[in-house]
């Protein structure tokens, strides 16, 4: 472990979406100069970074340039290319580390490092073929979820196979690139929740949070989640078992689903984010430390802030249009309003994001 970052260190950050956003502010109230690498002009974490790189993640000059800039990078997506990692990762410290990022942006890795480990998933299987789609589908029965390995985000890249549907057609709507099939899981309700490892292996985790989802996408979290102080003990357990096993140094989301059997709550991993994550946006104002500072916190070697919650937790994502309702959310007492700055609206983006914390 190398010493704490001092303040005015320079931290470097792959990917310039909102979590790039809300982490370069986390990074700049404790005093480090943020540098942003980001293919994007119009990149919301551009407006709130010291130093700026538009260029594209295969360009090796600019990164380069951007690794020896800073004293440690980190990333807020989990796609940034294998190469680009490695790039960054050879010229200046990079957290999460390589074995993270290889082993969790690709969902089959990640389900068998997850039942590796003897914790819960949904049944699975690698789909390279319409045969082997065949065969797991003979496996695992319908309805199944077909998912590319790689590159999948708020539900885009997945496929529903229900009784009688085409297979075929399903891995051609998904571009029949490398896949997997999961048995469909009848949850209840799904959950999240977000840890924090440092670099001298402390972990923190957060309250679990429970999370709704509209066309796939984030729509709203609540915390607490309602469940029993076994469940979230297992949750806590089960985060920290997958950070320890990793090596991992920085913030981390497991997205969960809820079963009830036989009157008895169980916990299913669904997948693991090596990021922030919005079902922990909550944490700005409703925790005593956010996760955008805990994993600026773990990045630099600094101590873990405490996660303990301030009250009765309610984030709501502003997705697409519901952006327009500012100037009332403005006006609202006790509503703390994000915006992320875009310029364009789409029906399902994430342009900002509101929190309402009630004394618990
Ligand atoms: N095996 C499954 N069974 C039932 N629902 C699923 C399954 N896998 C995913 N889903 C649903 O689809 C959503 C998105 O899937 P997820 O694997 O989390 O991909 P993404 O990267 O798009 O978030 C989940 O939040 C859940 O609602
Ligand atoms: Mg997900």
């Amino acid at each position: 472990v190398s010493s704490p970052l001092k303040p005015g260190a320079r931290v470097g950050i792959l990917g310039g979406g909102q979590l790039g956003r809300m982490l370069a502010l986390a990074a700049a109230r404790y005093g480090f100069k943020v540098h942003v690498f980001a293919p994007e002009a119009d990149s919301p974490a551009f407006d709130v970074a010291a130093e700026r790189t538009c260029a594209p993640y295969e360009d090796q000059t600019a990164l380069s340039a951007f690794a020896r800039s800073v004293e440690v990078a980190t990333y807020e997506f989990e796609n940034v290319p294998e190469r680009t990692a490695a790039l960054v990762g050879g010229l200046t410290r990079l957290q999460p580390g390589a074995t993270a990022l290889a082993t969790l942006q690709d969902r089959f890795a990640e389900k068998s490092f997850v039942a590796g480990l003897g914790i819960r998933t949904a049944p699975f299987r690698a789909v390279g073929s319409s045969d082997e789609l065949e065969a797991a589908l003979a496996t695992l029965g319908r309805p199944a979820v077909l998912k590319t390995r790689r590159f999948g985000y708020d539900g885009k890249g997945q496929a529903l196979i229900r009784p009688g549907d085409d297979a075929g057609k399903a891995l051609a709507a998904i571009g029949g690139v490398p896949a997997i099939l999961e048995g469909f899981v009848p949850f209840e309700r799904e959950l999240s929740i977000v840890a924090v490892r440092s670099a001298d292996g402390a972990i923190a985790a957060y309250d679990l949070c429970a999370n709704e989802h509209r066309d796939h996408v984030l729509a709203e979290t609540r915390v607490p989640a309602g469940v029993s102080a076994a469940t979230e003990e297992e949750a806590r357990t089960v985060a920290a078992r997958i950070a320890e096993a990793l090596g991992y140094v920085g913030v981390l989301a497991v997205e969960l689903f809820l079963l009830v059997e036989d009157g008895a709550e169980r916990l299913l991993v669904n997948e693991i984010a090596p990021r922030v994550h919005n079902s922990g946006h909550w944490t700005i104002e409703g925790a005593e430390t956010s996760q955008f500072e805990q994993h600026i916190r773990a990045i630099a070697g600094w101590p873990l802030g405490s996660p303990a919650r301030r009250g009765t937790v309610r984030m709501q994502n502003l997705l697409g249009d519901a952006v327009e309702q500012w100037p009332a959310l403005a006006a609202e007492p006790g509503a703390h309003l994000h915006l992320y700055g875009k310029a364009r609206t789409a029906p399902g983006r994430k342009m900002g994001h509101v929190t309402v914390v009630r004394p618990a």
